[in-house]
C-alpha cells in the first residue's frame, strides 16, 4: 500500500486537526526532536502509560541539578523552595481542571488508585448509604465497594443511557437514564427510615473516559446525580440522602480534563504519567472543599498531625485538606517535575491534543470497520462505538476491538499481541482492569464470567478465548505524540496478518526446496539424530548418545527449577542469561554438575534425593500440583549468583494432575493431562526434525532483503530446546504423526508445539540479544488456530517405571517409525 497517498487522503479529511499545525512545532518536528528513541517503534499504549519527551526530561534534570529542594516540613531555605514549588504545582493541577482554588483543593497521592482508595477509606459510609458506579469503571474504582459494603452500605452498578438527541430540553436529567443492576449488600437489609436515609451520604462514581472502550461520559451526569437523583433513580429507596460524585479522570484527562467550573464534581482523580509520561507514582485527588470536610480521616502521621501525645489517646489533626490527607513526606521531587509536563500540554493546548488524537483514533476506527470478508462480514468488532457514531470525534483516543475469521471464530487477543510485538507494535490486550466494561461490551453473562473463573481464568493469563468467546480485547490508544505513520503501520499489520494471510492456509504452505548442505535426503527413513536433557528448567541442557526413559520423560529432564523469593518461577523469558547456566549429569557418579560464567566453582548436586534436602513441600505450577524439596543455603547462594538475583533451587517428583483448562487433544493443545510431568510447560518431550529446521532456514535466507549486507540469519536446531531431533523425510512430516516408535519405545504425538519469543533470544558474548526471527518468519507460514507451531510434543507410552531401566533407553542413531494419525 502506498503510504504517501494514504496520508494525503488522511490529511484531506483530518488535516485541520492532525499534527498541531498552529503550534510552535508540528508533530513531525516534535517526534524528530523530542522522541528520537521511538524510531522504529510503534507505541500504541498511551491508555496504559503515555510517554515523556526527551526535552521534558532534560528540563527536569536541569531543574533538579540546579535547585536545592529540601524536606518541605523543615524551615530552611531549601524547604521553602520545595513548599513554593509544591504550592505552584497544586495551582497548576487546579488550573488544569479549571477548578477555583476557593472551591477545590489538590491533594497529592501516589497515583489515581491511591486517590480513589483515600476517598473510599474516608467517605462517611453508613448502613443507609449507597455506592453507585457505572459498569465501565476501573478495578481501582470498584475497590471502593469493599469500604462501602463492609460498613453496611449498598453497592449498585448501573448503565447510563443517553438519549441520542434530546429535543431541545435544557434539563440534562431528561436525556439520561440510569439502569440499575442488582443491589449488593453484605449485612442484613437496612431498616428503611425516611429520616435517617435523608441524612445518608451516597457516592456515585464514573470515569470521564472508559479506559476499555474510549467512551466518554457526559459530565452533565454530575449535575443530574447531585440535583435530580430522585427522578433519575425513579424513586428507588437508594436515591435518598445526599449524593456526592466522583469522576475518575485518570484516563480521560490526558485529552479532555473535566472542567470543574462547569461540572462541580466532589472528587476528581488524575495520574500524571497518563498525561505526560513522567513522573510515575504521583497522582492527585481534587476535592471540593465542602466534600473534604465530610471525609473521616482515621490515621495520623508525620505531616498530618498538629499535636499528639505519645502515651495517651490524644491527637489533634491538621485542618487544611492537603495537610490532613497527605500522610508522610510528599514525593516532592516528582511534584517539582510536573510543571515541565504541563508546559508541553499548555504549549500544544489540550484542545489541539484532543483533536490530534481524535483524528488518529477516528481514522483507525473507520479503517478497521471497513475490513470485510468476501461475503461482506466484518473482520473487526469494535467496542463501545455504535455504528451511527463510528466517525464520532467525541470518543476518547482508544480503539478497542477483536478480530474474527471468515467462519466466525475469534482470533485470540494474545495472538494479535504476539504478532504485533514481532512487527514492533506495542499495544495492550486483555480486560484492561475494567471487568465491567469488558463484560458489557463482549456480552459476557455472569454465567460466562463464573465458568471462565471456574476454568481457572485470571487477569493476566493467556486464556484469550474460553468456551468460544473472547475473554478480553485488543486496545490501541493514542497520545499527544502519536503519528499517522504509527496508525498506518498498525493498520498495515492488521491487514497483512489477519486479512491477507487468510487467503493461504498456513500449515498447507508448500515447503521450500533450496539445496541443503551436506546430506542426501532419504525419503522415508527416519532416525534419531540427537538427545538433549535439560535437568533445570530454562537452563542449558546437555547432549547425550543414549539416555534412560522414566515415567516423566527423559530421566531427570526438567526435574529442578529455580524460584524467586516472591515465588515466581524463573525462566529465560524473564532472565535470558539463564541460557548460560550449563548442566551435565553423570549417571555413574550420580551427580548433576552445574556451571555458570558468574560463579567460579562448578556446583555438584547429588542425584541421591535425600542428601542436603529439606522436607517435602507442595507447589502449584501450570495447574498441576508438585511435591518439591529444597536445598541448603550454599546451593541457593550459588544459583542466586548465577542468575543475579536471590532464588532457591527446588527438585520435584513429578506432577499430580488435577486440572486442565484445555484438556482436548489436538493441534496446539496446551498441556498433557494424562501423564505425570516434570517442570515442563506442556508435555514430556519436544521433538523437531532437521528437515523442518532446514526449510525454516531456507525461508529465513530467501526473506533476506536483497540489499542486506549482514550474514543471513540461520538458526540451529538447539534454538528450539528440543529433547529429540529426528533426521529424514520431508519437512513438517512430523505434523501428521500420530504415534511413533523409536527403538522399542512407543510415543504418542500430542500435536504441535506453540512457539513464543524465547526462540528469538540470541546468546552473544555473555549477553542475550532479542531479535524478531525466526518467530516472525514462522508466524507467516506456521500459524494455525492462534498458535505458531514448530515441532511436536510427545508422551512416552510405556513408561510406568521410575528410574533407570536398561530396556527403556533411547539411543542416537535408532530408527524412528512414525505412523500417520
Ligand atoms: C480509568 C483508570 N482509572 C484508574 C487507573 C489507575 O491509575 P494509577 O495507575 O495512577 O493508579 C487507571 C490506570 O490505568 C485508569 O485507566
Amino acid at each position: 500500500m502506498n503510504t504517501e497517498s494514504d496520508k494525503d487522503r488522511f490529511l484531506k479529511e483530518f488535516g485541520d486537526d492532525y499534527g498541531y499545525p498552529k503550534a510552535p512545532k508540528n508533530i513531525d518536528e516534535i517526534r524528530a526532536t523530542e522522541f528520537k528513541r521511538l524510531d522504529g517503534t510503534v507505541y500504541l499504549d498511551h491508555a496504559g502509560a503515555s510517554l515523556y519527551s526527551e526535552l521534558q526530561m532534560e528540563a527536569i534534570l536541569k531543574d533538579l541539578t540546579t535547585n536545592v529542594y529540601g524536606n518541605p516540613h523543615s524551615q530552611t531555605d531549601s524547604s521553602l523552595a520545595t513548599s513554593n514549588i509544591v504550592g505552584e504545582a497544586r495551582q497548576q493541577v487546579l488550573n488544569f481542571c479549571n477548578a477555583s482554588p476557593w472551591e477545590y483543593k489538590c491533594i497529592f497521592t501516589s497515583g489515581a488508585t491511591a486517590a480513589l482508595k483515600l476517598v473510599g477509606e474516608t467517605f462517611p459510609w453508613s448502613s443507609q448509604s449507597s455506592f453507585m458506579y457505572t459498569m465501565e469503571n476501573h478495578n481501582s474504582v470498584l475497590g471502593i465497594r469493599e469500604y462501602a459494603l463492609s460498613q453496611g452500605a449498598a453497592a449498585i452498578a448501573v448503565d447510563i443511557e443517553e438519549a441520542a438527541h434530546d429535543s431541545g430540553s435544557t434539563n440534562p436529567a431528561s436525556s439520561h437514564k440510569v439502569l440499575q443492576h442488582q443491589m449488593q449488600r453484605r449485612s442484613e437489609a437496612r431498616v428503611v427510615d425516611e429520616e435517617l436515609i435523608g441524612d445518608a451520604y451516597n457516592l456515585f462514581a464514573f470515569p470521564s473516559e472508559c479506559n476499555f472502550s474510549g467512551v466518554r461520559f457526559n459530565l452533565d451526569l454530575v449535575k443530574v446525580i447531585k440535583q435530580d437523583s430522585e427522578r433519575i433513580l425513579e424513586g428507588s429507596s437508594y436515591c435518598k440522602g445526599c449524593w456526592m460524585v466522583l469522576i475518575d479522570a485518570a484516563k480521560g484527562s490526558a485529552t479532555e480534563p473535566p472542567d470543574l467550573s462547569k461540572y462541580k464534581a466532589d472528587f476528581v482523580v488524575i495520574s500524571f504519567y497518563k498525561l505526560f509520561g513522567y513522573p510515575t507514582g504521583l497522582g492527585a485527588l481534587i476535592v471540593r472543599n465542602e466534600a473534604a470536610k465530610l471525609l473521616k480521616k482515621t490515621y495520623f502521621s508525620g505531616g498530618t498531625v498538629a499535636a499528639s501525645i505519645a502515651d495517651i489517646d490524644f491527637v489533634k489533626q491538621r485542618e487544611g485538606a492537603e495537610e490532613l490527607f497527605e500522610d508522610g513526606t510528599l514525593s516532592f521531587l516528582s511534584i517539582a517535575s510536573i510543571h515541565h509536563g504541563f508546559k508541553i500540554l499548555n504549549t500544544l493546548t489540550i484542545s489541539a491534543i484532543s483533536r490530534h488524537t481524535a483524528s488518529l483514533a477516528t481514522y483507525v476506527r473507520s479503517m478497521l470497520s471497513s475490513l470485510t470478508y468476501e461475503n461482506g462480514d466484518s473482520i473487526c468488532t469494535l467496542y463501545g462505538v455504535p455504528k451511527s457514531k463510528l466517525l464520532c470525534k467525541e470518543m476518547g483516543p482508544i480503539v478497542s476491538f477483536n478480530l474474527t475469521r471468515p467462519d466466525g471464530s475469534w482470533f485470540g487477543y494474545r495472538e494479535v499481541e504476539k504478532l504485533a510485538s514481532l512487527s514492533g507494535i506495542q499495544l495492550r490486550t486483555g480486560c484492561f482492569c475494567n471487568p465491567g466494561a469488558c463484560a458489557k461490551y463482549l456480552r459476557l453473562s455472569h454465567g460466562d464470567l463464573l465458568s471462565n473463573i471456574e476454568a481457572g481464568h485470571i487477569c493476566w493469563d493467556d486464556n484469550d478465548i474460553l468456551h468460544g468467546k473472547p475473554t478480553g480485547a485488543v486496545r490501541v490508544s493514542f497520545g499527544y505524540m502519536s503519528t499517522f505513520e504509527e496508525a498506518r503501520k498498525f493498520l498495515n499489520f492488521i491487514e497483512r496478518s489477519f486479512v491477507l494471510s487468510l487467503s493461504h492456509s498456513p500449515l498447507r504452505t508448500k515447503y521450500i526446496h533450496l539445496p541443503t548442505e551436506g546430506f542426501e535426503r532419504a525419503p522415508s527413513r527416519y532416525y534419531l539424530r540427537s538427545i538433549t536433557v535439560y535437568p533445570i528448567k530454562s537452563c542449558a541442557g546437555f547432549k547425550v548418545d543414549s539416555w534412560p526413559l522414566s515415567s516423566t520423560g527423559l530421566l531427570y529432564d526438567r526435574e529442578w527449577l529455580l524460584k524467586s523469593m516472591s515465588g515466581e518461577i524463573l525462566t529465560q523469558k524473564k532472565i535470558p542469561e539463564m541460557c548460560y547456566i550449563s548442566t551435565l549429569i553423570d549417571l555413574n557418579l550420580g551427580i548433576l554438575f552445574v556451571e555458570s560464567p558468574r560463579c567460579k566453582e562448578k556446583l555438584q548436586i547429588s542425584l541421591n534425593s535425600d542428601l542436603f534436602m529439606s522436607a517435602r513441600d507442595g507447589m502449584d505450577l501450570h495447574v498441576d500440583r508438585y511435591e518439591v524439596q529444597g536445598y541448603d543455603n550454599e546451593v541457593n547462594m550459588w544459583f542466586s549468583n548465577a542468575v543475579g538475583r536471590p532464588c532457591t533451587l527446588l527438585r520435584g517428583s513429578g506432577s499430580t494432575c488435577y486440572f486442565c483448562l484445555n484438556s482436548k487433544r489436538g493441534v496446539g493443545m496446551c498441556r498433557d493431562v494424562k501423564t505425570r510431568l516434570n517442570f515442563v510447560n506442556e508435555a514430556q518431550f519436544l521433538l523437531i526434525t532437521e528437515e523442518s529446521v532446514s526449510d525454516l532456514n531456507n525461508r529465513l535466507y530467501s526473506n533476506l532483503p536483497r540489499d542486506s549486507h549482514g550474514p543471513p540469519i540461520q538458526v540451529n536446531s538447539m534454538r528450539f530446546r528440543p529433547n529429540l531431533v529426528i533426521s529424514g523425510g520431508e519437512p513438517y512430516a512430523e505434523d501428521g504423526w500420530g504415534i511413533l516408535r523409536i527403538g522399542n519405545n512407543n510415543f504418542t504425538s500430542l500435536g504441535g508445539c506453540n512457539r513464543c519469543q524465547m526462540i528469538n533470544l540470541i546468546p552473544q558474548g555473555g549477553e542475550v540479544r532479542k531479535a524478531n526471527e525466526p518467530l516472525a518468519t514462522l508466524a507467516a507460514y506456521r500459524r494455525t488456530k492462534g498458535k505458531i507451531l514448530f515441532g511436536i510434543l510427545l508422551r512416552y507410552e510405556d513408561g510406568n517405571s521410575v528410574g533407570q531401566d536398561t530396556n527403556s533407553w533411547l539411543q542416537v542413531g535408532q530408527e524412528v517409525y512414525p505412523d500417520a494419525d
